[in-house]
């Protein structure tokens, strides 16, 4: 396998040539894909076959251990590792994986669970006419830009983190997030998963209530050194022993300030791309489309 990276962007994005889905994949390949990653962020596989649910497990586990967000979004797919993230409904109303066309607002993959996601995949299998874009930030760039005297105050800081109440489906235990436009929250999904929960609650399968987690807003990667503001606005509920009010402003302070252009790439999905991004050291968020069209994803993440 001859891999090719090309950039796209001088903060984030790089495009990958010559991958093979199928073929085995040698150490030197592996470690020529993750050196791209470290330096882009987010890498497009573009042109290649479209790899098999098999071959996709298999590539990504290549890179660590990874998450089993389906056993969590209680979908029951062959593999556990395969997150459906699509708007397909079954007869009976219940989502084939986690529903809904609703803009989703910006997070990074699995904050809200004690070992976070490190890198993750998504998979474009069928896409709508108008196809949302997804749009990545980067958040090494976001905290090399903070002036110092807030960098000092953020390493002092905790957040806690947290989507138990979007899983569980219920709707009585209202958060702000949920009104906020673009949050990952919406009475959809939130129906969606009540809908999944009851299939699963008939069919006798158990499934793993959804941890909540404490993260400190300032995170280092493991495998390069590198400091990353580590706020996922949609799924933060709080920062430690802040009251409410200065947590919001403190967030959406730091939210602002991630989010300007010169950090953002926004993707303009072809079906067969795979992005591969660093979700650690990323955010990300897509758009809303028609709800009469289907959009069917795979995801994937290692763990930290
Ligand atoms: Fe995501």
């Amino acid at each position: 396998m001859n891999i090719e990276i090309e950039a796209l962007n001088p903060t984030l994005g790089a495009i990958v040539h010559g991958w093979e889905p199928e073929a085995p994949i040698s150490k030197k390949t592996r470690q020529t894909i993750l050196d791209a990653l470290r330096q882009h962020i987010v890498l497009v596989f573009r042109g290649n076959p479209q790899p098999s649910d098999t071959a996709l497990v298999h590539f990504a586990s290549g890179f660590g251990e990874l998450v089993k967000g389906s056993e969590w979004f209680q979908d029951n797919g062959d593999y556990a590792e395969i997150l459906r993230v699509n708007n397909v409904y079954d007869k009976e109303g219940v989502p084939q994986g986690t529903g809904g066309s609703t803009e989703l607002g910006w997070h990074a993959d699995y904050s809200y669970v004690p070992r976070v996601g490190k890198e993750s995949f998504l998979n474009a299998v069928e896409i709508p006419e108008n196809p949302p874009r997804t749009c990545f930030c980067n958040q090494y760039r976001a905290l090399e830009t903070l002036p110092e005297k807030t960098v000092a105050k953020l390493r002092t800081l905790r957040a806690f983190h947290s989507i138990t109440n979007y899983i569980s489906g219920d709707e009585s235990q209202s958060d702000e997030t949920s009104e906020k436009p673009g949050a990952v929250v919406t009475s959809e999904t939130r129906a969606g998963f009540k809908a999944k929960r009851e299939r699963n609650r008939e069919l006798g399968i158990e499934k793993p209530d959804i941890p909540q987690a404490e993260h400190p807003l300032i995170m280092t990667h493991p495998d390069t050194g590198r400091e990353i503001l580590y706020v996922s606005p949609q799924i933060i509920k709080f920062i430690i022993g802040m009251p409410k009010a200065e947590s919001d402003e403190l967030i959406e302070e730091l939210t602002e300030h991630s989010l300007r252009e010169e950090n953002i790439y926004r993707h303009d999905w072809q079906v067969g791309d795979t992005v591969m991004f660093d979700t650690l050291g990323s955010l990300h968020r897509r758009d809303s489309w028609d709800p009469a069209q289907r959009r069917i994803m795979r995801q994937l993440s290692t763990m930290l």
